[in-house]
């Protein structure tokens, strides 16, 4: 353990002073400090990595370690599926599966896994639950390409990789090497081996590349604020008010660039798109200005399940999902889910017949894994695939941070 550890030093170091950078704090006792106040009472949440192992397999190994596995009670509340006052009274030692996500199981608070031998062989990964939204909400078709768009360190990546069962391709792009590293470490471990991983910025990608060609979804989970993680920049409005207006002018410009840039490739079909901010200006308005950059894109319901949907105060958001820290006791995330009318085919080396753009529509219809999604309601169906082609709109949009003053985090719907 302790050779394992001193072998992985120097990326742990990187990782400790990334998160610390994150959390605007200069030590890690400082940065223990501010997290074990907060996270000390939310759940903790489990991914199975079902490329390892099968759920049940994992709840069993969990019982036989002296986990106790509690029987999930259904409620109602707001028109929406949602267990959370269970989940609230989980015990430390106990858990639950999850109501929501198939693959994901939920402990009580306090309980600590970091030491658990699933989880030293990435066969549980411990992952929050929001951050699992954008792979389920992708709801990628078994078998097909698609494209992680800055995938670094690779827990949604694995996890795209994992709901395609190990089929079909995930490139995934990040541009910062060390990151890239722990990526390709983890998803060796993880056993993604239907993902390529390389150094790239996405928004240099070419979406004429024929290695691309085939890609029908894309998860863009880019660079953000990071203002919904608890315990880093907190929830209180006083806190808010210190954050950094021009940041957030900037990396709302590159998330709406980077989700334009996924807009062009010719084949996608569907579109995850998601922060953990809480802010307006990197979600609702970064959705808003792309889908009239490119109005053949529509949003989809996404996770319709989900009870707290975006500010209702922007058209369309109610398709949208927000995760509120404090109601929701997981950290603050945004997801949107695209699809497009029209998918603009381009000619594939294999199915092009001179002049037009033929398409395989047995290749785009809706595989079982996504029917039984459908049916859990966690998916609805698919856009017509459709063999027009059209250029795509990259007017520039530039989004305004409202004054600092009038910001606001969106606190809608909490209760
Ligand atoms: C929010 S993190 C992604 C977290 C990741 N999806 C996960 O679940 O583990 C954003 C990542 O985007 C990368 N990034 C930023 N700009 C990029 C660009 N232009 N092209 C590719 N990656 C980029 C950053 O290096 C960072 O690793």
């Amino acid at each position: 353990m302790v050779r394992a550890v001193a072998e992985q030093e120097q990326q742990l170091r990187a990782a400790l002073a990334d998160v610390m950078h994150a959390a605007g704090v200069e030590s890690a006792r400082e940065l223990l400090s501010t997290r074990s106040r907060v996270v000390q009472d939310f759940p903790r949440f489990v991914r199975v990595n079902t490329l390892l192992i099968s759920k049940e397999k994992a709840v069993a190994q969990f019982q036989h370690d002296g986990f106790t596995l509690c029987q999930r009670k259904e409620q109602e509340s707001n028109g929406a599926r949602w267990g959370g006052m269970q989940t609230r009274q989980l015990k430390r030692g106990e858990f639950i599966e999850d109501e929501h996500l198939s693959d994901l199981l939920v402990f009580g608070p306090g309980t600590d896994l970091h030491d658990h031998a699933l989880v030293e062989k990435a066969a549980v990964i411990l992952q929050d639950k929001a951050s699992c939204f954008p792979a389920h909400a992708l709801a990628a078709s078994q078998g097909s390409q698609v494209i992680d768009a800055c995938a670094a360190p690779g827990n949604k990546t694995s996890h795209v990789a994992a709901s395609l069962s190990g089929s079909g391709k995930v490139f995934a792009f990040d541009l910062n090497p060390r990151r890239l590293k722990l990526m390709k470490a983890r998803l060796k471990q993880a056993r993604a081996v239907n993902v390529e991983a390389r150094m790239a910025d996405f928004l240099k990608v070419s979406t004429d590349d024929p290695a691309y060609a085939r890609v029908e979804f894309i998860l863009l989970d880019p660079s953000c604020s990071g203002s919904g993680m608890w315990g880093t920049q907190g929830l209180s409005e006083e806190a808010d008010e210190g954050a950094d207006e021009s940041r957030l002018q900037g990396l709302a410009e590159f998330q709406l660039q980077a989700l334009l840039h996924a807009f062009k490739f010719p084949a996608v079909r569907r579109i995850s798109y998601s922060t953990c901010s809480i802010h307006d200006e990197e979600n609702e308005h970064v959705v808003e200005a792309a889908l009239k950059a490119d109005p053949r894109w529509k949003l989809q319901r996404c996770l319709p399940q989900w009870h707290r949907r975006g500010n209702p105060k922007i058209e369309g958001a109610e398709n949208c999902v927000r995760v509120d820290p404090e109601g929701d006791m997981m950290n603050g995330f945004f997801v949107a889910c695209f699809e497009r009318d029209a998918p603009i085919l381009a000619p594939m080396p294999d199915q092009t017949t001179k002049g037009t753009h033929k398409v395989d529509r047995s290749k785009n219809a809706p595989d079982s894994k996504y029917q039984k999604r459908k049916a859990m309601g966690w998916v609805s169906e698919p856009t017509a695939i459709d063999t027009e082609d059209s250029s795509t709109s990259t007017a520039a949009v530039v989004i305004k941070a409202p004054a600092k003053k009038k910001r606001k985090k969106n606190r809608q719907g909490i209760t």
